[in-house]
């Protein structure tokens, strides 16, 4: 298949947690700096040229549950995808299979990092926000009938933004549905020794949303590096 090398890149708590009071210990600062350095520092180690974000996580970070402001009477958009801005440096490729991400702009920073908006629908996403994605210059390609057709996506990412090396970026259920599909190459991830013990955070990986199986799947221990503040830095592949 013709798509990018994906890699699976997160930070955790030592209890496997990807959100939580944890980061705020200083212990959790310093693996937050080291997660982000090696993915987008000013050397950073996989040099990809896009990250995938589920939807929640958009929400969380970016859109914060905003509703799109949609226009029911658009003209009908043109059929297929959006190129809005082909082979930027970066892209955030947000997985939106509905619609629903209430974006204000098409481009965002995160931390020290630019990048164009990219959504991932599929058919059934209304005319009228795919409407309100043009009118704002954010990219979008449609891959799957109802549900997310992986190979289509990744293709597409490829051919038509030159995305060679993709971040899959998180949240546990993206990273899961991912792995399961056949779509992660490896795994990489900054354990930082702190917790807090709540069990009401998302882990690494989740089946929620019945989006994938709980079917196990092995890893191959790649590297395994002390950093700073006690966080070590796990690389893995992905065992077929
Ligand atoms: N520590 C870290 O390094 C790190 C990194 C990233 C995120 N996070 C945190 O993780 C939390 C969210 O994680 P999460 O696991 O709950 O949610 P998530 O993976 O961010 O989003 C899940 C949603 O994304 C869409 N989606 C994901 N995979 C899909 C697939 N294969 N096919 C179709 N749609 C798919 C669906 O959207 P619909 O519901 O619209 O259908 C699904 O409900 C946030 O709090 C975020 O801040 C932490």
């Amino acid at each position: 298949m013709n798509r990018p090398y994906i890699f699976c890149h997160m930070m955790t708590s030592l209890d496997g947690k990807i959100m939580g009071n944890y980061m705020e210990t200083a212990e959790g600062a310093a693996a937050g700096d080291v997660f982000y350095n090696i993915s987008f520092g000013k050397n950073p180690y996989y040099k990809h040229q896009g990250w995938l974000s589920g939807r929640v996580t958009t929400d969380d970070n970016f859109t914060f549950y905003e509703k799109p402001e949609l226009d029911e009477n658009a003209p009908s958009v043109p059929e297929g995808d959006f190129v809005a801005k082909p082979h930027e440096p970066m892209y955030y490729v947000s997985v939106d299979p509905s619609g629903k991400l209430g974006w204000k702009s098409c481009d965002l920073t995160y931390i020290d990092t630019h990048a164009h908006v990219l959504e991932v629908l599929t058919e059934k996403v209304s005319n009228a926000y795919k409407a309100f994605l043009r009118k704002l210059g954010i990219s979008y390609i449609i891959a799957g009938e109802d549900t997310l057709d992986y190979a289509v996506a990744m293709e597409k990412l490829k051919n038509l933004f030159g995305i060679e090396t993709l971040m899959l970026g998180g949240g546990g259920v993206l990273n899961w549905s991912f792995i399961q599909a056949g779509m992660c190459d490896e795994v990489s991830v900054v354990i930082a020794p702190s917790a807090d013990g709540s069990s009401e955070t998302p882990a690494l990986f989740a089946t929620r949303g019945g989006l994938a199986t709980d079917k196990a799947v092995g890893f191959e221990l790649q590297s395994a590096e002390v950093k700073d503040g006690g966080s070590v830095w796990l690389r893995y592949l992905v065992k077929k």
